[in-house]
């Protein structure tokens, strides 16, 4: 990394946390989308899903309206709801936990490993009762979780493992694609992931018979009898348009480049940075990252809100990374969980994590900036 390190890089415009890579060739086939007239749910939608499914090895992919859609139709369509328990993550995005509510199940949380920020293995089986019926684990930052270990664990308990990864977009564990190991994997495809379609989400699955319950859900419960529409279930319309599909599909086209060139970026991260009062991310050997987000944990001695001001003012943008769930107001409200004790790692990593910028339109350059930036708090 020495042709970056030797020089100090000045750094004039404002460097978000995140930008989406939208290219002349991703709007071109948008417009042919929007000029056919044929909006909503059609060519594109398909051709997406077709995409997905042969890229992770499954037999369905079900496109919809946005990542929290698809976690909420995977628990319906598992038929989880009231008096039933589902185990997430005490750390991630609130949306994980959020549909557990909106079934009227009870999340039960379990603590995050402080290195990977993924869930702490170790912990689920104490969290297992007789109402547990699924798990979501979350691949948080685009870090695949132990999810082999979490797959052995549901089977031995025979509850259900639908996988949250929402970021994790080409993660993998032992060279297999997250998404692909429980009875269903949830993407989204919101501008923050690796690849977008706006608003948008994806659910993988290798069941015959939750695929098409999917498809019925996502669409108002309808069932085709003989050309004539037929409501066999009070679904949603959880469609994604045409246009959408288009450009998810049009950036898909690129996904191995755009992981590739995001640990290209990772790894002068990697090299450039060396803020003792910082720790960096560890990735398992068993895994491989996509960096969907660069998370930073600060040692007591930064203090989190200050560096992002003081960070903004050097043209950088920051945030904190994921929330502490249970210790959100809802949670805290409903749940009365005292998350600084129970939960010390998703505690540290809300309120000392830190998401440093890292995306495809990024240059090395940036990163270097970056780097040498935080280097000198
Ligand atoms: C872990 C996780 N789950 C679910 C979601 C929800 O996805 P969406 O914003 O597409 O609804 C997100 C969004 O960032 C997420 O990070």
């Amino acid at each position: 990394m020495k042709e970056f390190t030797m020089q100090m890089v000045c750094k004039i415009d404002f460097i978000p946390l995140a930008r989406p890579d939208i290219r002349e060739e991703d709007i071109a086939l948008v417009n042919e989308v929007l000029r056919s007239g044929m909006l909503v749910q059609g060519t594109y939608v398909e051709k997406l899903e077709n995409v997905f499914a042969q890229y992770h090895n499954v037999k369905h992919a079900v496109a919809v309206s946005n990542g929290t859609a698809t976690l909420h139709l995977a628990l319906k369509v598992l038929g989880i709801g009231a008096g039933d328990e589902v185990i997430v993550p005490a750390f991630s995005y609130v949306a994980t936990a959020n549909v557990v509510e909106l079934v009227g199940a009870a999340c039960v949380f379990v603590d995050v490993d402080e290195t990977t920020f993924n869930i702490d293995v170790s912990q689920i089986e104490q969290a297992i009762t007789a109402r547990t019926k699924a798990i979501i684990p979350v691949h948080e930052f685009g870090l695949a979780c132990d999810i082999e270990a979490v797959c052995a664990l549901s089977k031995k308990h025979g509850i259900h493992v639908i996988e949250d990864a929402a970021c994790a977009l080409g993660a993998r564990q032992n060279g297999k694609l997250v998404g692909s190991f429980g009875i269903l994997g949830s993407f989204s495809l919101h501008p923050r992931k690796s690849i977008t379609s706006g608003e948008g989400g994806i659910l993988l699955t290798n069941d015959d018979a939750v695929a098409t319950k999917l498809k019925q859900l996502r669409n108002h419960g309808i069932e085709m009898e003989n050309g004539k529409m037929n409501f066999v279930e009070a679904g949603f319309n959880y469609r994604m348009t045409d246009f959408q599909a288009a450009l998810a599909w049009s950036q898909f086209q690129r996904i191995d480049g755009i992981i590739k060139y995001k640990n290209e970026l990772a790894t002068v991260y990697f090299s450039a940075l060396n803020n003792k009062n910082i720790v960096l991310p560890t990735v398992p050997p068993d895994r491989n990252h996509t960096w969907q987000t660069f998370h930073v944990l600060l040692k007591e001695t930064l203090m989190q809100d200050e560096l992002i001001s003081k960070l903004k003012q050097q043209n950088i943008g920051t945030n904190y990374g994921a929330q502490c769930i249970p210790a959100q107001t809802y949670y805290y409200q409903k749940y009365g969980l005292n998350a600084f004790t129970l939960f010390p790692n998703s505690y540290k990593a809300y309120t000392q994590g830190l998401a440093i910028p890292i995306y495809e339109r990024m240059t090395k350059d940036d990163i270097i900036y970056i780097a040498q930036t935080i280097n000198q708090l």
